[in-house]
């Protein structure tokens, strides 16, 4: 079957990068990219494509050529899912808040209601594609969903995971390191991989779209997301240990990253990592386990979101300890918002957990992020529920200005590695500041030497 016609559900982080590329690069099929937020929808459609509700570098230009070509947003959900032959499900799965599971399962009813509004609209045979991070065996449920029907329509699940990168998201589309997908060993499933292996062909060369069962694809998304937040919460666990013996955890990623088993990347040591995935992705898998009765296995993963919480804590607690016990009524300039540089996007951010501990101690935040709004940093902190959105917004005051937050700060903490933060005038910065002037670097971008030279006292990760 060749595909012509493509619908999303889901203009978030993922369904709109992801279709925004398939439909650059695949002019001979239409993409309709639905969802029911309204104003989400109309942002994706504003006319000036710089203002596109996501900011990913590369991504305005690739939806001013292709929007209104072959690629649609829309918030007529059931028309796009009638006219598709290929629906992507990119909701939101995000940790439960309620019932069983609350905390640890992934809330999987956006995922459900999609399935049911399909089972409702189509008439014709359709696949349905897993494009949201789900547990293992989530296709079974929606299988059985669509099976039920009773109007004869066929219905084949592929599972074909996410593994983009915020902040690198069209770089990571266009040239992605695999392409996974999962379906039935049936004729049926097979056609059905053939079909959607050949949209990707339009620029993925075929060694590296991997074809799998549907519970290999589904379990090998959440296993990457688990090794790879893994290797975050070991250089961290090692960072705390390089502040104890002298070691220099920069030192110590760069020896190990050398051998070649190792390898050199994702080996940052950090203020703890963040971003909308890790914790979600890992404590479902703890959760999985669990209900399987693999206690040790659902053990082993939860430590990675221990270390990580600790990490967070540690910082904040280190600011304090450091400004002699207390941080009562003094200013502490956070530079960076978001959980990564290169993104608008401050879910699960270090920045919101580490401003809540210092708020508790009766600090004031100023904070300056390039690329988060003030409504965004305060509706974060608001969301903890620590305290009312009034003493939030008293204690957390936002500017545009870098050299503005700084200004009659005690100490600058460093949460999000946004390159514009290495070339500042550091020394204005410093002579704006009261004395002595304190620099926490959470993502040791700063040079320390320099630094110190101008007189700053100089704290980063794991040295
Ligand atoms: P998101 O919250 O940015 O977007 C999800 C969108 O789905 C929202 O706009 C929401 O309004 C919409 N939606 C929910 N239910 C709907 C329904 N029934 N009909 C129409 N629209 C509906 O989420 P995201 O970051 O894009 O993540 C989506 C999935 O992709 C998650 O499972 C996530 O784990 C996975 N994932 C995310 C990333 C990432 O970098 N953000 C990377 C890989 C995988
Ligand atoms: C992560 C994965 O990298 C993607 O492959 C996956 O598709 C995605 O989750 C997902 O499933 O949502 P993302 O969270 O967007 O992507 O960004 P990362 O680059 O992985 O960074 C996550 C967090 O870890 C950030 O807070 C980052 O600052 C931190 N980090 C990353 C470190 O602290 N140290 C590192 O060495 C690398």
């Amino acid at each position: 079957m060749e595909i012509t016609k493509i619908c999303c559900i889901g203009a978030g982080y993922v369904g709109g990068p992801t279709m925004a590329v398939i439909a650059q690069k695949c002019p001979h099929i239409q993409v309709t990219v639905v969802d029911l937020n309204e104003q989400r929808i109309k942002d994706w459609n504003d006319p000036n494509t710089d203002n596109i509700p996501i900011y990913e570098p590369g991504l305005s230009e690739i939806v001013a050529e292709a929007r209104g070509r072959n690629l649609f947003f829309s918030t007529e959900v059931e028309k796009a899912i009638d006219e598709a032959q290929v629906i992507f499900i990119s909701v939101n799965t995000p940790t439960k808040t309620y019932g069983k599971g609350k905390g640890m399962a992934a809330d999987l009813k956006y995922i459900e209601l999609c399935a049911r509004q399909i089972a409702k609209v189509a008439k014709q045979n359709k696949i349905v594609v897993e494009k949201s991070t789900l547990p293992v065996r989530t296709a079974e449920a929606i299988k059985s969903i669509l099976d039920n029907t009773g109007n004869g329509v066929q219905f084949q699940i592929l599972s074909n995971p996410e593994f983009l990168a915020e902040g690198t998201a069209v770089t990571d589309l266009l040239n992605p390191d695999r392409i996974l997908i999962g379906g039935d060993t049936t004729p049926e499933g097979e056609a059905a991989i053939k079909a959607l292996v050949d949209v990707y062909a339009n620029w993925v060369s075929k060694d590296k779209i991997l074809t799998t069962n549907v519970w290999s694809s589904e379990l090998s998304k959440l296993t990457a997301n688990a090794f790879l937040a893994q290797r975050i919460s070991s250089i961290n666990a090692m960072s705390e240990l390089c502040e104890k013996t002298g070691a220099d955890v920069n030192e110590v990623a760069r020896a190990i990253g050398m051998d070649s088993r190792i390898g050199p990347k994702f080996l940052k040591a950090s203020v703890g990592f963040g971003g909308s995935c890790f914790q979600k992705d890992i404590l479902n898998l703890v959760y999985i386990a669990k209900t399987y009765g693999l206690n040790e296995v659902a053990d082993y993963w939860e430590q990675v979101i221990i270390m990580n919480d600790h990490q967070k804590r540690r910082f904040s607690n280190k600011i304090v300890q450091t400004l002699y016990n207390t941080v009562a009524d003094k200013k502490i300039a956070f530079l960076g918002w978001a959980f990564k540089k290169d993104t608008n996007d401050t879910r699960e951010s270090a920045a919101i957990y580490v401003a809540d501990d210092l708020i508790n101690e009766q600090a004031k935040i100023s904070v300056y992020d390039p690329k988060v709004s003030r409504t965004k940093m305060l509706s974060d902190l608001d969301y903890l529920e620590t305290r009312s959105a009034e003493e939030n917004a008293k204690a957390l005051i936002i500017f545009d200005n870098a050299y503005e937050a700084c200004k009659g700060s005690h100490a600058v903490a460093v949460l999000t590695e946004w390159d514009e933060f290495t070339t500042y005038d550091w020394q204005k910065i410093y002579d704006s500041m009261h004395k002595p002037a304190f620099v926490f670097d959470g993502r040791n971008i700063l040079n320390a030497k320099e630094l110190q030279s101008i007189g700053f006292i100089y704290n980063g990760i794991g040295s």
